[in-house]
């Protein structure tokens, strides 16, 4: 039975004992997201419903028309970027993502120009930013973070929506929502992702991306997974367990050219050695057979799609760019659209632009 408490009437040790997806329950309201923190809070129908949203802002921002009307949604908004780990797209895509729809942005993305400097806690830190901001969208290397200062601010009376952008090596929802979003534009006259097989290379075991698209393709109907590392990178227990309770099929191994003719998408990442505990750790891990040259295009399926969350190191070569089939590029630019329309659903605008949507486009 779900439970009907609010997040400001549990508490912590309480909502972290609950079993992930309950405790998911408690971030959503009845017509989509109040926060965005974890990939469980997203059902298939939510999702599909998100990429709808995206595709419709991507279609009216083509237009000055529409793009005016866009920024006129959340222009009495403004958002706080609290970066503590480096970023590239995540920062740049939701940075736009926020000027699309209006909203003004502060940022912090080095705690020494902060006053955590003189010894503030992350916590007060975010807690002040939400004295200023209507939402707060945080990298951090620290797993749970986003959910603790949730949970927090709920406490505090001070609720504004809080977006991961990548919290430890455990949850990078945004990013796995823009997968799912390249993966229905990508297949979508082929009967969309039900029924597809993906191929996830490198380090699984802390490519927190993988960990959260794994959970969401899980949602979809007679998908496969298969999982190619390195032993001492494989992908951990809790997300194989996940996918048993799901009847996922999946399997392990280290073979990656054995897998690439079964692809429908081929889901690539780099060694993310800023976890190792020790400098260098992974550093005599031979990798050079979980990469994709040119001579693997001539075996992948015409139909196939090859992606990366990026930034990539030597994982793909960059012969390989060229080909339809690479659609990395378009990946990183559908992260703009589908973090638009999260944006936009966490203000309640969401029927505004499909009206909009509908009349104009
Ligand atoms: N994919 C991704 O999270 O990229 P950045 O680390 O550059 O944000």
């Amino acid at each position: 039975m779900t439970d009907s408490r609010a997040l400001s009437d549990i508490g912590w040790d309480e909502l972290q004992a609950l079993d992930i997806a309950d405790r998911a329950a408690f971030f959503n309201h009845s017509d989509g997201e109040h926060h965005v923190l974890m990939a469980q809070q997203f059902s298939r129908e939510r999702m599909d419903a998100i990429g709808h949203l995206a595709t419709c802002i991507r279609q009216i921002a083509k237009e000055e028309e529409g793009a005016r009307f866009l920024q006129h949604l959340l222009w009495t908004k403004r958002t706080m970027l609290y970066f503590t780990q480096p970023s590239s797209r995540t920062f740049l895509s939701f940075s736009s993502a926020c000027r699309i729809v209006g909203m003004d942005r502060g940022e912090v993305r080095d705690i020494a120009i902060s006053s955590e400097v003189k010894g503030e806690t992350r916590e007060d830190s975010v807690r002040t930013f939400s004295s200023y901001y209507d939402m707060i969208i945080m990298r951090t290397e620290i797993g749970g973070f986003a959910e603790r200062m949730a949970w927090l601010l709920a406490h505090a009376g001070r609720p504004v929506p809080i977006i991961n952008a990548g919290s430890g090596s455990d949850q990078h929802p945004t990013q796995a929502l823009l997968d799912i979003y390249t993966l229905q534009r990508s297949f979508e006259k082929r009967g969309g992702i039900d029924g597809k097989s993906t191929v996830f290379v490198g380090d699984l075991m802390r490519g927190r991306t993988v960990r959260s698209l794994a959970q969401l393709l899980s949602a979809y109907d007679d998908v496969r997974m298969i999982f190619v590392a390195p032993d001492k990178l494989q992908i951990r227990e809790d997300i194989l367990a996940m996918l048993r309770s799901a009847n996922v099929p999946y399997e392990l191994t280290d073979d990656f050219e054995s897998t690439i003719a079964q692809a429908d998408a081929i889901y690539m990442t780099r060694v993310q050695d800023e976890w190792d505990n020790t400098p260098g750790e992974t550093g005599s891990i031979d990798i050079s057979r979980f990469s994709f040259r040119e001579e693997h295009l001539r075996v992948l399926s015409p139909d196939a799609v090859l992606m990366h969350p990026f930034p990539r190191r030597h994982e793909i070569e960059p012969q390989v760019d060229h080909d339809p089939r690479a659609v990395y590029w378009r990946q990183m630019r559908n992260g703009m659209w589908v973090r638009a329309a999260l944006i936009a659903g966490l203000f309640g605008r969401e029927q505004a632009i499909l009206d909009y949507h509908d009349a104009n486009v």
